[in-house]
């Protein structure tokens, strides 16, 4: 039986990722910071799918919740890692107060290169595992320093898939469009402007990135068409992406001075 960690596996996108292990039989440890939302994923998960789930409160902001998160690893086999825990981290880059920035670089660097390379070493021993790492479609555009970081994401896990190559485990990293979830709220962001056709569910992220890592695909953009708008600024001119990105910057500083 496989035995997957989730690290914010108590809400959103994390919580679609363990309800689809579950569902595939797979034991959990989900890892978030309140204990209550994690107690009651955690009962659902056991009720519905009969699948042992076990819960660490732990602020990955906090070097020692990180550590004790990371000898988890040497202490149980986990086959699955989803590296998924994260904020909206949507500051002026000239604002004096830089503490959360500095608490994005690390819960979604910092931890994320902890982590993996904790599950790393303990999967290449065993030769079989997966890596999935939470980006996003920001990360191809450059808004403030939440795009920064979670492009760090995606040349990380490239680099980490080439380490692993031959190992019997993958790295995948996810890039997901706007997906309906707590996230944009918990940042005081209403977004009433986007069309509900742009937006994705959790599930069907969890869905797409789980079939991709599991054929061993480094960058997985769920939903075809934010695939299509993934390449456009993948591939498009520098001034298109600029333009992209002056839209999305202002509305996230519009909402935030209201
Ligand atoms: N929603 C979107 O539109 C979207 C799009 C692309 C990518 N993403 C990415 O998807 C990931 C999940 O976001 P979501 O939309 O599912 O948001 P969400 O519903 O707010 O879930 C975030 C999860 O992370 C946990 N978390 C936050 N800070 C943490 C910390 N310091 N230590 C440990 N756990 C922490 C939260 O639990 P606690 O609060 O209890 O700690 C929660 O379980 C994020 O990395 C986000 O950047 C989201």
């Amino acid at each position: 039986m496989a035995t997957a960690l989730v690290t914010g596996g108590s809400s959103g996108i994390g919580y679609a990722f363990a309800r689809k292990l579950a569902e595939r039989g797979d034991e959990l440890v989900l890892v978030a910071r309140h204990e209550d939302r994690l107690r009651a994923a955690a009962e659902t998960l056991h009720t519905t799918y009969g699948v042992t789930v076990d819960t660490v409160v732990a602020d990955l902001s906090s070097r020692d919740d990180l550590l004790a998160v990371e000898r988890i690893f040497a202490e149980r086999p986990i086959d699955v890692l989803v590296n998924n825990a994260g904020f909206a981290a949507h500051a002026k880059l000239l604002d004096e107060d830089w503490s959360n920035q500095a608490k994005a670089l690390d819960v979604m660097c910092l931890a994320v290169l902890v982590l993996s390379g904790a599950a790393a070493r303990t999967m290449t021993s065993r030769g079989v595992g997966r890596i999935i790492n939470i980006s996003s479609v920001n990360a191809l555009i450059g808004t403030d320093n939440y795009s920064a970081v979670k492009r760090w994401m995606i040349t990380y896990t490239q680099a980490l898939d080439l380490e692993l190559a031959g190992t019997g485990v993958h790295a995948t990293v996810a890039l997901p469009g706007w997906v309906k979830t707590n996230f944009h709220q918990a940042a005081g962001l209403d977004r009433p402007h986007i069309p509900g056709w742009l937006w994705v569910s959790p599930e069907e992220v969890a869905e797409s990135v789980l079939a991709d890592a599991d054929r061993g695909q480094v960058l997985c953009v769920p939903t075809t068409r934010w695939k299509v708008a993934a390449w456009v600024l993948r591939h498009g001119p520098d001034a298109l992406v600029k333009c992209v990105s002056n839209a999305v910057a202002s509305g996230h500083r519009e909402r935030s001075q209201r």
